[in-house]
């Protein structure tokens, strides 16, 4: 009895650090395919034919800069979906999106972003990485102040969605979100519109996490205050592109993004979104 007391205390001693995922994320998914390493530096997370996993932030952000360093699944990832994303809940949600579509070895992971603003999505633009997702960690950041949304993969901006609440777009300002992350089976879209499945025998298929930072206005009903920061006075929350940078999208733009719902008229036959004419 006492030798599997001492079994359970010394496990409990090692899943439990005062590191940064155990500190600011719940596991919601998956629980034995989330792992928690290196003092709490270190997360990954796995999908077999069993279960995929998931996690989220105990906080809720409203405006913020928030990066994180992921590694993506190697080899063959076809029909895996390792999704990033910001959101707030119920059925008028908001969502910033980060999504990686795997694929078969050799072929290009897509990098799908989306902006979801009050429940109404369908802004995806999907890009091509000028690296290998899979070989090394990259941050994968997002900037959000009341003006504007940037996404930044290392220092390169690849998107920016403003707020053009003056032509009637809702724009994400409103309601708190959580950072959410998963690794799930999407075999059925994923990867070449669902022709290439998952290799079930490749699994475990995994996704690892590490430098989480949120420099954000932290979200507290109990206080009744949005932002215990003094938030304005942070460089992020003015950020906006200069020369430069508005360079360097335009270069992401140009070579590395491969669908664009801005140009998509025969999906929306019936007018792009107002905000494209700002494209
Ligand atoms: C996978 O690779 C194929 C061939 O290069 C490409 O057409 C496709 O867009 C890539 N990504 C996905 C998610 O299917
Ligand atoms: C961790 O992220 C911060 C920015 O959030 C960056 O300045 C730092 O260089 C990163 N550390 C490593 C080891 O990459
Ligand atoms: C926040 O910073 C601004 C700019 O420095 C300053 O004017 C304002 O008084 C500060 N507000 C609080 C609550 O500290």
């Amino acid at each position: 009895m006492l030798k599997f007391m001492l079994i359970i205390l010394s496990f409990d001693q090692r899943v439990k650090t005062n590191g940064t995922f155990d500190r600011l994320f719940e596991i919601t998914w998956g629980d034995d395919h989330a792992n928690i390493l290196e003092d709490g530096e270190l997360l990954t997370l796995s999908l077999d034919q069993r279960s995929g996993s998931g996690l989220r932030s105990k906080n809720e952000y409203l405006f913020g800069k928030i990066d994180m360093q992921l590694k993506l699944v190697k080899g063959n990832s076809a029909g895996t979906v390792t999704a990033y994303y910001l959101s707030s809940e119920g059925d008028f949600h908001d969502e910033i999106d980060f999504e990686f579509l795997g694929n078969t070895s050799g072929e290009p992971y897509t990098l799908s972003t989306n902006v979801y603003s009050q429940g109404k999505g369908d802004r995806e633009q999907l890009f091509f990485l000028w690296f290998d997702p899979t070989a090394d960690f990259h941050t994968y950041t997002v900037i959000w102040n009341p003006q504007r949304i940037l996404f930044y993969v290392d220092d390169i901006p690849i998107r920016e969605f403003a707020n053009n609440e003056a032509i009637g777009v809702l724009f994400l300002n409103t309601q708190p979100m959580r950072l959410h992350s998963s690794i799930w089976n999407a075999e059925e879209w994923a990867t070449r519109g669902g022709l290439v499945k998952t290799d079930w025998s490749r699994a475990q298929f995994v996704a690892s996490y590490k430098n989480f930072s949120a420099d954000a206005c932290i979200w507290s009903t109990l206080s009744g205050s949005s932002c215990p920061l003094n938030s304005t006075t942070r460089p992020w929350y003015r950020e906006k592109l200069n020369t430069a940078a508005t360079r360097k999208l335009k270069w992401a733009q140009k070579y590395h993004q491969v669908y664009n719902y801005c140009t998509d008229t025969l999906r929306f036959p019936n007018g792009l979104a107002p905000e494209c004419k700002f494209a």
